[in-house]
């Protein structure tokens, strides 16, 4: 137990209490100069934390936390390849993958920037094969589609780069299957020509039940069109298991390997960023390696106080453990960011979920929010009437960009941005009753009735949010982004004291899974489950299902 660390909760707390007699609305009253001492940048962008509810005596106590809960030793021992993954005794080293090649890095005593040169190169070379048409399908033909076949951290990172760089695109199209529902795979093969079409299959451990089946289903589908002995020219692998890729007959050099010391959440730096390099080739993928590698001299070498990863996570911490709202919402105003929030959900809450400490305790302060979110305007005519009026207060993380690749379209631009603004600052100021009133009144509204409307159209306020303001959403910006947030959990996870980087919350519906399906295939055979064989809720579904098969 650390107990400067909880004297400082303690602390926080009361602050906390008596900051509530002050809105955030009040705060800018006291304060005009709030948005010079609560915001932080980097380049072109800025962290924005002045709709935040706190005051510098708020955040001069959390940079305290920061420094009592070892924040900066423990990112250098991160950068310095400790083997911080505690559990599965491991170095983290995705910061390695957008280091500069003079820049060593060592795990057990051996600089792993050589291999990560290498492992660049040869995606690099094979990207560009592609690219340029040199490597050719079975037929002869450049390739026109490519599929990436992978799940959790082999699938949300290069789809959400993919959809997020669609301008930079200018490859092969990039599709993804990902869930093992028969549906994905079917529509995804259904609308291409094999003949032209390459299949990556992306699996760090190579073992992962839905990608193993979705890649052998693959492969029936491309012998069938192009006849077994040629399927192979259409196929790739990336993983670390590199027995396992030999041992489904992927030649050598069509395996694009990487490292244990990459965590799946965190691999998208790797040979996992195959198929978005494809698509928006070397330079622009080496701009989005850049962008991530600024991010990480910037968490490295800033003072905390202006750390824009220490400030994120610690004011996570602030809402998490002292205001004590469970979930918060990303909300990014930029519709090619509309996967972001489902990627923050898997490196966030796959990280962070967790209640035991690294040394084995169970720990007593909350840990990882809920992470949720969509593209902003469409949210706006969802879930917004919650975030406004609902009886939960939802901290909310706002991204804008300044400028689009759609130059010409400004109309569609400015209302985007006026409407980003507008939703941080009506959930900050809120509208008090008396003013309704007014305002119906003024409509010609009668007394009695503005009365009664009211209480249905006054807001609270006092909701807190951030926002993340950049110039313009390329390979470089999307780069800083995503480190921004890795580094962000990181200062969170240490805070808490847990592992950050394993996930053996994952594994128990995995393994009963396996056990599950012997009764799933059964009930083909019309065996009746009863309350003996197991719970009677799996045992009523399982007869229920058995009676409805087609
Ligand atoms: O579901 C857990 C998990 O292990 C994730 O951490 C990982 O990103 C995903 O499965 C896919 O694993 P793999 O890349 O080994 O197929």
């Amino acid at each position: 137990m650390n107990e400067h660390r909880d004297v400082l909760f303690a602390r926080l707390k009361q602050i906390r209490s008596q900051l509530k007699n002050m809105s955030i609305n009040d705060l800018f009253t006291l304060n005009p100069k709030r948005f010079d001492e609560f915001s932080t940048s980097l380049d072109d962008m800025i962290l924005d934390y002045s709709k935040v509810h706190v005051n510098s005596d708020v955040m001069t106590t959390l940079f305290k936390l920061a420094k009592v809960c070892d924040v900066e030793e423990k990112r250098d021992a991160m950068y310095r390849g400790d083997k911080i993954n505690i559990t599965e005794n491991r170095a983290v080293l995705h910061i390695a993958l957008r280091n500069k090649p003079n820049k060593p890095i060592y795990v057990d005593n051996r600089d792993i920037m050589q291999d990560v040169q290498e492992g660049l190169e040869k995606m690099q070379k094979f990207a560009n094969g592609i690219r340029d048409g040199k490597i050719v399908s079975s037929s002869g033909e450049a390739f026109t589609d490519i599929v990436n076949i992978g799940i959790g951290g082999s699938h949300l990172g290069p789809a959400m780069v993919t959809q997020s760089l669609k301008p930079f695109h200018d490859g092969p199209n990039v599709h993804f299957v990902s869930n093992i529902d028969s549906s994905h795979i079917t529509d995804t093969l259904s609308t291409l020509d094999a003949s032209k079409t390459l299949v990556l299959i992306a699996s760090k451990t190579f073992t992962t039940i839905e990608t193993m089946t979705n890649a052998k289903t693959a492969m029936k589908w491309m012998s069938k069109k192009v006849g077994e002995q040629k399927a192979g020219k259409h196929f790739a692998a990336i993983s670390t298991a590199l027995e396992k890729t030999k041992d489904f007959g992927i030649s050598e050099d069509r395996v694009f390997g990487y490292w244990d010391w990459v965590g799946g959440r965190y691999s998208i730096w790797s040979s996992i960023g195959l198929g978005v390099m494809i698509a928006i080739g070397t330079e622009n993928f080496a701009e989005f390696l850049d962008g991530a590698y600024e991010m990480d001299q910037h968490f490295k070498n800033t003072p905390i106080e202006q750390n824009m990863p220490v400030i994120l996570g610690l004011i996570g911490i602030w809402h998490r453990n002292i205001c004590e709202y469970p979930t918060r919402a990303i909300l990014p105003y930029d519709q090619r960011l509309s996967s972001f929030p489902s990627y923050i959900q898997q490196l966030d809450m796959e990280s962070n979920g967790k209640s035991i400490s690294s040394s084995g305790e169970s720990l007593y302060e909350k840990t990882g929010a809920i992470v949720w979110g969509d593209a902003g305007t469409n949210s706006q005519h969802s879930f917004f009437q919650l975030l406004h009026q609902g009886s939960q207060i939802v901290p909310c993380e706002f991204m804008l960009g300044v400028n689009k690749s759609e130059n010409d379209m400004k109309e569609h631009n400015d209302l985007l941005i006026a409407n980003c603004l507008a939703q941080s600052q009506a959930l900050m100021a809120g509208r008090r009753i008396d003013e309704v009133i007014r305002v119906l009144e003024k409509r010609g509204v009668s007394k009695e009735e503005s009365i009664r409307l009211a209480p249905h159209r006054q807001f609270n306020g006092n909701r807190p949010s951030s926002t993340l303001l950049y110039k313009k959403l390329d390979p470089k910006t999307l780069g800083k982004i995503i480190a921004l947030y890795e580094h962000r959990v990181f200062v969170e996870g240490i805070i808490w004291g847990v592992d950050s980087f394993d996930q053996w919350g994952v594994e128990l519906g995995k393994e009963l899974a396996t056990e599950m399906l012997t009764h799933v295939q059964d009930t083909h055979k019309k065996k009746e489950y009863t309350n003996k064989d197991m719970d009677s809720s799996s045992a009523g579904l399982l007869n229920a299902i058995s009676s409805w098969q087609e």
